[in-house]
């Protein structure tokens, strides 16, 4: 996949699109070299790079950062970019500046969290000429309005909004919606009914496809593990049975070797 009628096309034919995040160049090369189909600069930069509570921290300069170095090493692969927090309610020529830095720095596509209050954002970027893809349910730039990271949609209001922002998004032009942090019946609805693509995160299995954060993937620990991720590597063991094999081998002078030295 490296264009975004990819993602229709892959919804039309019934394949799933396969997610996951980057924020390097080193990961992005070895993404680009998967069959994962798209890489996701995500706002998680703040948390997993930088080690942040969050992702409010994350802001457009470092979002434009995390996304060149992916851009360069990504090749194949769509790089869609996330808009950190209020860069896109601050209204028109803001959130444009914002996208113009994403966009200039190589990404695709930009995502963004929500609907309701920046409708009107939302269509003028799609006007642009610059593919958006929508977020809902658990949109982590809204933690504090949550009251924390909680699974959302779970009585028949919630539920009933959430299929509503849905359709808003499709209706203004997103190519793709993730759908993050709701009951599985709630997605699987939703995609059924929304002729876009879905992405899911912790939405079960129905939606039309997942995005997985690369280190959790990988097995590394940032921090928390949600109940969704599944850890397909204990990277954090390796990794770490690794610097311990180097140090024994400094301290016993067995690195370097004649073959590591100069003679
Ligand atoms: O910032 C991010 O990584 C995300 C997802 C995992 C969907 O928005």
């Amino acid at each position: 996949m490296n264009a975004v009628h990819d993602f229709a096309r892959f919804k039309a034919e019934g394949r799933k699109i396969s997610i996951v995040t980057a924020y390097d160049a080193w990961s992005a090369r070895i993404v680009a070299r998967s069959n994962v189909d798209a890489i996701l600069v995500g706002d998680s930069a703040a948390m997993v790079m930088h080690g942040q509570p969050t992702t409010l921290a994350a802001t457009v300069g470092l979002m434009a950062m995390h996304t060149r170095a992916v851009a360069r090493a990504a090749a194949g692969k769509f790089v869609i970019a996330d808009l950190p927090f209020l860069s896109f309610r601050k209204g028109i020529p803001a959130a444009m500046r914002a996208v113009g830095a994403l966009v200039t720095s190589g990404a695709e596509a930009v995502k963004l969290e929500g609907v309701d209050g920046h409708e009107d954002v939302i269509a003028h970027i799609v006007g642009s000429g610059v593919p958006v893809m929508g977020h809902i349910g658990l949109t982590p730039q809204s933690v504090n309005r949550f009251g924390g990271f909680r699974v959302q949609g779970r009585n028949e209001g919630d539920a009933a909004k959430l299929v509503g922002q849905a359709h808003a998004l499709q209706d203004l032009g997103c190519f793709s919606i993730v759908i993050e942090c709701v009951p599985a019946e709630l997605a699987a609805r939703i995609t059924s009914e929304v002729a876009v693509p879905t992405i899911g995160i912790g939405a079960g299995v129905a939606t039309d496809g997942q995005v997985l954060v690369l280190h959790d993937l990988w097995g590394f620990d940032t921090g928390t593990t949600p109940r969704f991720v599944r850890r397909y590597f204990d990277g954090d063991r390796v990794l770490t049975n690794a610097l311990n094999e180097y140090d024994t081998d400094v301290k016993e002078t067995r690195f370097p070797g004649p073959e590591e030295s100069y003679s």
